[in-house]
């Protein structure tokens, strides 16, 4: 569910009419819902009460400030891939203590600020990024808390490019290693082994891959706790989010219209089948969502700039293009496309969605119907809120997009649009040219 709707005839974002952001900050913009995001982290909460649970939110979904600190606010916690996310946070307000770091290849540098800063632990990839934890941990005095990252074979059923939990992917240690990966790291004297961590991909929309994965390391967890004491378990992130009738799924009546056995995934479901094993578990359980906290809170609103009739062929020419958001060209998703100014008496029209880069894949939709839209007028990519910002380039010298956040009838710029001369800041002719 989310809070973007039609009010009258215009989409607006909680009490916002989108239109009035368009004309103050221009496009493209990124537009979050507050409420949606507080809904999404309150609901996935309470599918694990019970429990006890702490969400660590993957900042790599979106990590601008303003949802940083509105997820801390909520009480959550963070999972890192980087320094640079650990040092958001850490400008947002949010909590390094109880968060956690992931990631294949975190180097020297990051080990040490996050040790610095007080992580509470490391998700450990591979034998030697524990030597390599150990070893700085020693030089700063210190015992770096751990879990490995294992690996459980279990295939998530998502887009190749966002499976991580098979052996043919480089991400974790693989299940038949992790009791050995284990039996090493408790030989450390700088390490004090502290989990079990698992994330076999993301966009996941059915809950058997989770329950698999759960049943495969189950088992594990259960002989590290008696074995090492371990206190916690990560089931990581990956619950999918509904991309193809994003705007329709807002609202709670489209839930309860999809026949039973077809529903996508939801925080609920997620929970109530994971919920009986974990208890029996009696561990803290750690949950690491990206999308489902963000994905719907987001759209990228942007302008119509040519509607080009081809043969056979409509081309909808926007002023936002792969750049911007690169989901559709990187991995073919579907995001839905609706007008900000509806109009019931207009014809539909069926054209390619495309953006002005000079590439064929910055196109965001293929012969997608839409009401027909002209030079001047406004559309909205649905379910933009989760790698959208953040996987933004500026490819073909484009600034980065400007964000916004809404509460209720409340709306301010989160990130101002990138000016020309910040794009080129850090550039230098050498004196060799000179
Ligand atoms: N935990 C770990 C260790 C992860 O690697 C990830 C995401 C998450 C949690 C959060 O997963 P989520 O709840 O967002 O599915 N750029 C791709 C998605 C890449 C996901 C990477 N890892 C996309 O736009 O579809």
């Amino acid at each position: 569910m989310h809070h973007f709707h039609y009010a009258g005839q215009n989409l607006h974002c909680e009490s916002v009419d989108l239109a009035e952001v368009a004309r103050l900050y221009g496009t493209p913009t990124y537009v979050y819902s507050a409420a949606t995001i507080a809904d999404n982290y309150q609901r996935l909460s309470n599918s694990l009460k019970g429990l006890d649970v702490r969400v660590c939110y993957a900042v790599k979904a979106n990590s601008n400030l303003a949802v940083i600190r509105h997820l801390s606010n909520l009480g959550s916690s963070f999972d890192f891939a980087s320094a640079g996310e650990m040092r958001r946070v850490v400008a947002a307000g949010g909590s390094v203590r109880t968060s956690v770091f992931a990631g294949v290849g975190k180097t020297e540098t990051e080990i040490r600020l996050a040790l610095e800063a007080g992580i509470a632990s490391f998700h450990v990839e591979s034998e030697p990024e524990l030597a390599r934890i150990n070893h700085v941990a020693g030089k700063l005095g210190l015992k770096a808390a751990i879990a490995i990252r294992v690996n459980p074979d279990v295939d998530a059923n998502t887009h190749a490019k966002i499976t991580t939990g098979t052996s043919a992917n480089k991400f974790g240690i693989p299940i038949r290693q992790a009791a050995a990966a284990y039996e090493a790291a408790s030989k450390y004297p700088n390490i004090s082994i502290q989990g079990v961590q698992t994330h076999i991909g993301s966009q996941i929309t059915e809950v058997a891959p989770f329950v698999r994965t759960l049943e495969k390391l189950a088992p594990l967890a259960a002989e590290l706790k008696e074995r090492y004491r371990i206190s916690y378990i990560s089931i990581g992130g990956g619950i999918g989010v509904v991309y193809k009738d994003a705007l329709a799924s807002g609202a709670a009546a489209w839930w309860d219209a999809q026949p039973e056995g077809t529903r996508p995934l939801t925080p609920e479901a997620y929970g109530a089948a994971l919920a009986p094993a974990l208890r029996k578990l009696a561990l803290k359980v750690l949950v690491e969502p990206g999308r489902s906290m963000v994905a719907n809170s987001g759209v990228l609103i942007t302008r119509v700039e040519y509607l080009k009739r081809g043969q056979g062929k409509n081309f909808l020419i926007v002023d936002a293009a792969m750049n911007d958001l690169v989901r559709p060209a990187m991995y073919d998703s579907y995001h839905e496309i609706v007008p900000l100014h509806r109009d019931t008496t207009r014809r539909a029209l069926v054209a390619d969605v495309v953006g002005p880069v000079c590439e064929n894949t910055d196109t965001f939709a293929r012969d997608r119907q839409i009401q027909e839209v002209g030079e001047g007028e406004y559309v909205a990519l649905m379910s933009a809120g989760a790698y959208g910002h953040v996987m933004a380039s500026r490819y073909n010298t484009r600034p980065l997009p400007a964000e916004v956040l809404v509460r209720g009838s409340s709306f301010e710029q989160v990130t101002a649009r990138e000016t020309f001369e910040q794009m080129i800041a850090n550039e230098k002719i050498p004196a060799f040219l000179k």
